[in-house]
């Protein structure tokens, strides 16, 4: 019995599960023994096998308090950790978001051809939205944007032009230092629209603005050539159209030929994105002299640059968080 007792002891101390101990065959047999034994020893042996078996108890007991109260591995806060680093053995949990990683090849070829980046912001004013663009109180061309109110009358931008006045007064010492302006803006917009498969409320513009003394309407149509050609990468024929927007004069849409390889037949033109040379009042609302500098800009939605691409046909896949679509992407 004390070669078991000193082996249950040992066995306690060292468990996870102290309390399992108490199921050990050999102790269990040692209970089954007591009726085999001759009357006399009965009494004693059954009176050792208790205090065997409550000594275990109390060791049981110790040794579960112990595994409570124990400190737990230290953690170490300063290890290398990258929160989007797969977890070993997991399955994959997320992604990014297919029009986030086209907006980002959009963002780098702009760059390539030499334009900064500037964000836009969820909620704006109506100086920003309409006023700097040329658009005064009461002009009708502001019901074409639908634009969203907040009670205190602040605008979710209809566009991503809102910020054009503002870039144009801070980087306005761009112009004496580099001979230019020029940057990109990219960012969420918002549109009380009837959703159907081409139309969202909630979608993704970028911008871009360029002004120096010698900006024309051909410097900006070789951009966004160049740029289109970039995107698809292929040639592409491209044409314009008249356009109305009150911050440009004149205002073109610009068009692109549907590549035959992303379906296009001859002579099958899409509209990209809206463009112009700007007009004179935006510049002098930015206090920039329009006698001596010429500026052009652009503005055009990224879903549909995206869904032309891949050949994708409901705008509302973007916004639906619809994991078998998402998946496509991954
Ligand atoms: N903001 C216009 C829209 O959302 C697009 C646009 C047109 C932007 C002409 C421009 C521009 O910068 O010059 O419909």
């Amino acid at each position: 019995m004390d070669k078991i007792r000193e082996r249950l002891l040992a066995e306690v101390e060292k468990s996870e599960a102290p309390r399992e101990t108490l199921k050990d065959k050999e102790l269990k047999s040692l209970a089954e023994k007591i009726k085999d034994l001759p009357q006399e020893e009965r009494a004693e042996f059954g009176r050792q096998v208790n205090v065997l078996k409550r000594e275990i108890s109390a060791a049981i007991e110790v040794r579960e308090h112990a595994l409570l109260t124990a400190p737990l591995p230290p953690l170490d806060l300063t290890a290398p950790t990258d929160i989007n680093m797969p977890i070993p053995g997991d399955k994959p949990y997320g992604g990014r978001h297919p029009l986030m990683v086209e907006m980002e090849k959009v963002i780098e070829i702009y760059n390539r051809l030499g334009f900064g980046v500037i964000e836009s912001r969820a909620l704006d004013d109506d100086y920003h939205m309409f006023e700097t663009l040329n658009f005064p109180d009461g002009h009708p061309a502001r019901d074409g944007y639908d634009s969203f109110r907040t009670k205190e009358g602040l605008i979710p931008p209809a566009h991503t032009s809102n910020m054009q006045n503002r870039i144009l007064k801070a980087h306005k010492k761009d112009l004496e230092t580099l001979g230019y302006i020029s940057y990109v803006v990219p960012g969420r917009v918002f549109r009380n629209e009837d959703v159907d498969a081409t139309h969202e409320h909630t979608f993704y513009q970028c911008e871009g603005i360029f002004v120096s003394k010698k900006a024309t309407l051909s410097n900006m149509l070789g951009v966004l050539k160049r740029f289109f050609e970039l995107y698809y990468e292929q040639k592409l024929n491209i044409k314009t159209q008249p356009g109305y927007f009150p911050f440009t004069e004149p205002s073109l849409e610009f068009l692109i030929e549907k590549p035959k390889s992303l379906g296009g037949k001859k002579g099958d033109y899409l509209e990209m994105l809206g463009c112009g040379m700007i007009h004179p009042n935006v510049l002098k609302m930015a206090e920039i002299d329009p006698e001596e500098y010429k500026g052009f800009a652009w503005g055009g939605g990224i879903e549909r640059l995206v869904m032309l691409k891949y050949g994708l046909k409901d705008i509302r896949d973007f916004e639906s968080g619809r994991l078998r679509f998402l998946k496509h992407f991954r």
